[in-house]
């Protein structure tokens, strides 16, 4: 499959689009138009062609597309056939809640272990992951493989940590602390800030404010 070439633009649409394709597989749904898609989701028939174009279609004129099939592939294209190691780089309120949460690992990202410099929290376990002391990050990084480095510790700690991190061998990095961290071009990382969002947020409401109070 023709995967090169895929903007960034799709690509970031297709979770969302996994997402619904698997609440339909959940349901038993075996088949869906893109209207139908279109309507559920809430963007336009034409874009949904248009994406899932871009690897080759997988609906058929008059059938519309199979949903476990394009389940499936989007999935592959993501990833997510691949089961991925995952470590928390502090464990405190954030580092502990995204231990909690069950169903990373359904998606195939399995939380192995959390570190945190709190001695306090060492031999703590969460959810039956393990807290470990960060002194005993480098050993760990040395004995296992590790695929994603979730980091949810302060920001000024957070660039040093990533640093190591690359240092000992990691490629991805989950960043949850407020602060770029110029790593090299081929370590990949996504940054998560909600405040980014609750602010995108303000911006919606206060626009439909203004037009409110234009219309009165
Ligand atoms: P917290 O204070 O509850 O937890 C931080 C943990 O990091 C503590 O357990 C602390 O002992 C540990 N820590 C400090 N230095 C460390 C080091 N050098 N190595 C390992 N662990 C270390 O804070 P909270 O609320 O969990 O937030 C954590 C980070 O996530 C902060 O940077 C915060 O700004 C960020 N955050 C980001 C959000 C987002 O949307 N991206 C949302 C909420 C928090």
């Amino acid at each position: 499959m023709e995967e090169k070439g895929i903007s960034l633009a799709v690509i970031r649409r297709l979770p969302r689009y996994y997402r619904y394709l698997g609440e339909l597989l959940e349901n038993e749904v075996v088949r869906i138009s893109s209207k139908e898609l279109s309507e559920k989701m809430n963007v336009t028939a034409s874009q949904i062609r248009q994406d899932l174009n871009n690897f080759g279609g997988f609906g058929q004129q008059g059938y519309g597309y199979n949903v476990e099939y394009l389940y499936n592939e989007i999935g592959k294209i993501l990833g997510l056939e691949k089961k991925y190691n995952v470590i928390i780089i502090g464990a405190g309120n954030l580092g502990q809640a995204l231990a909690n949460y069950q169903d990373f690992e359904r998606r195939g990202f399995v939380i192995q272990a959390l570190f945190d410099v709190n001695p306090r929290l060492a031999g703590v376990s969460i959810r039956g992951k393990d807290v470990y002391l960060i002194d005993e990050l480098e050993t760990y990084m040395k004995e296992h493989t590790v695929h994603i480095a979730a980091l949810t510790l302060p920001k000024t700690k957070a660039p040093q940590i990533a640093s190591d991190l690359v240092k000992w061998g990691i490629k991805a990095i989950w960043n949850f602390a407020p602060t770029d961290l110029n790593l090299p071009s081929d370590i990949m990382v996504e940054n998560v800030h909600l405040a980014e969002s609750l602010m995108r947020l303000s911006y919606k409401l206060k626009t439909h404010e203004e037009a409110m109070q234009k219309k009165e």
